[in-house]
C-alpha cells in the first residue's frame, strides 16, 4: 500500500467526513508555489490554500517572523493582556484600506467568523435584520454563514433551521442565463413579497451591490458595499470609470428602486386595499345594523 493510501485509511477512521478531501495527496513539504506528497512527487500547487497563500509556501520572512515570535510569547489572548503586534498590523491595515473615514481592524481567526461578525455589526448598527445574498455563494460552514450560502447542497441539507431573516437573489450570470435585469427584478419582488420596503427608506445607510456599469455581467458583482449618503449625494458628476463611482450609480438605482417600490405599495394600500376593505367594513355593518327581515341571507333574496 502506497504512503497516500495508508494515510487515506487512517484519515477514514480518525476525522469525520463533514470535512472532505478534493485529493488524497497528502503534503510533505512546499515551498514557495511548489508541494511535494509523502512520496516524494512534485506538484505546481495551483490551490495554495484555496488561494489565502498569497506569499507563496513557507516564504522567508514569513518563516523569520515566526521564528522571532516564537522566541517571545506564542499566545496570551488579546482580549486578557494586549500585545503591540496586534496594533501594528491594524494600523497598517487600516492605512490600506480606501476611502477618508476613519478606519479599524478587528483580527478573527477563520472567514466564517469575519462573516459572523459582519452579519452582528451590520445589525447593530444599522436597527435593520435582513440580510440579502447571491444564490451560489459561498460564506463558510457555521450556522450563520450555511443561512447566507446560496447552495442547499451540500451546505445546508439536513442543518435547518436556517437563520431567519436571509433572502437570496440570483446572482447575474452569463452562463447561468441570469442578467443584471433579472437579479434586480428579483430584488424588487423581494421587496414586494418579503421585506417592507419603506422601512429601509431614510437610514443612514443604504447596502447596496457593485456593478460595474461598463459590464451587464460584472465580475464585480460579488463584493456588497455600504453606500453612505454623502457618496450617493454626489452621483451627478460620478465616472462611471471609477470604482468608487460605480458603488455610487448602483446606490442611488437602488434607492431610487426602493423609494418607488414604497410609493407603489403605498399607493396600492390607499386606493385599493384600505378602500376594498372600507367597502368589506360598511357592507358587514350595514348587514349587522338592517332589521332582522331585511337582513340578507346568502342564497336568499331579502324578504324572501
Ligand atoms: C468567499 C468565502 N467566504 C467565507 C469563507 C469561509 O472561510 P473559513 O473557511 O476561513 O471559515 C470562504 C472559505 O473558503 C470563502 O471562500
Amino acid at each position: 500500500m502506497s504512503k497516500n493510501s495508508e494515510l487515506q485509511e487512517r484519515r477514514v477512521h480518525a476525522v469525520p467526513r463533514g470535512v472532505s478531501n478534493s485529493l488524497a495527496v497528502y503534503t510533505e513539504r512546499a515551498s514557495n508555489a511548489e508541494l511535494w506528497d509523502v512520496e516524494g512527487r512534485r506538484y505546481v500547487d495551483f490551490a495554495s490554500g484555496i488561494s489565502v497563500l498569497n506569499t507563496g509556501h513557507v516564504h522567508p520572512k514569513v518563516k523569520d517572523a515566526i521564528a522571532r515570535q516564537l522566541e517571545k510569547f506564542t499566545h496570551s489572548a488579546f482580549q486578557v493582556t494586549p500585545y503591540e503586534s496586534y496594533i501594528a498590523l491594524a494600523e497598517a491595515l487600516n492605512g490600506l484600506a480606501p476611502g477618508a473615514t476613519p478606519k479599524k481592524t478587528i483580527f478573527l481567526t477563520t472567514g466564517a467568523e469575519a462573516v459572523e461578525n459582519a452579519i452582528k455589526i451590520a445589525r447593530y448598527h444599522t436597527k435593520r435584520s435582513a440580510v440579502i445574498a447571491f444564490s451560489g455563494g459561498y460564506h463558510g460552514r457555521t450556522l450563520g454563514c450555511i443561512s447566507l450560502t446560496g447552495k442547499v447542497q451540500p451546505y445546508k441539507a439536513g442543518f435547518g433551521p436556517m437563520l431567519p431573516e436571509m433572502y437570496h437573489l440570483p446572482y447575474p450570470m452569463a452562463y447561468h442565463g441570469v442578467t443584471t435585469e433579472d437579479s434586480l427584478q428579483a430584488l424588487e419582488l423581494l421587496f414586494k413579497a418579503d421585506v417592507d420596503p419603506a422601512a429601509l427608506l431614510n437610514q443612514r445607510q443604504l447596502l447596496i451591490v457593485e456593478r460595474d456599469a461598463r459590464h451587464p455581467e460584472p465580475a464585480s458583482a460579488r463584493r456588497i458595499h455600504l453606500a453612505t449618503p454623502a457618496c450617493i449625494s454626489d452621483q451627478m458628476t460620478c465616472d462611471p470609470d471609477q470604482p468608487r463611482d460605480r458603488r455610487t450609480t448602483i446606490g442611488v438605482v437602488l434607492r431610487s428602486m426602493l423609494k418607488r417600490a414604497s410609493e407603489r405599495l403605498r399607493h396600492h394600500v390607499k386606493h385599493e386595499i384600505r378602500p376594498a376593505h372600507a367597502a368589506r367594513h360598511k357592507r358587514r355593518h350595514r348587514l349587522q345594523m338592517a332589521p332582522v327581515e331585511q337582513a340578507e341571507v346568502p342564497g336568499r333574496s331579502a324578504g324572501q
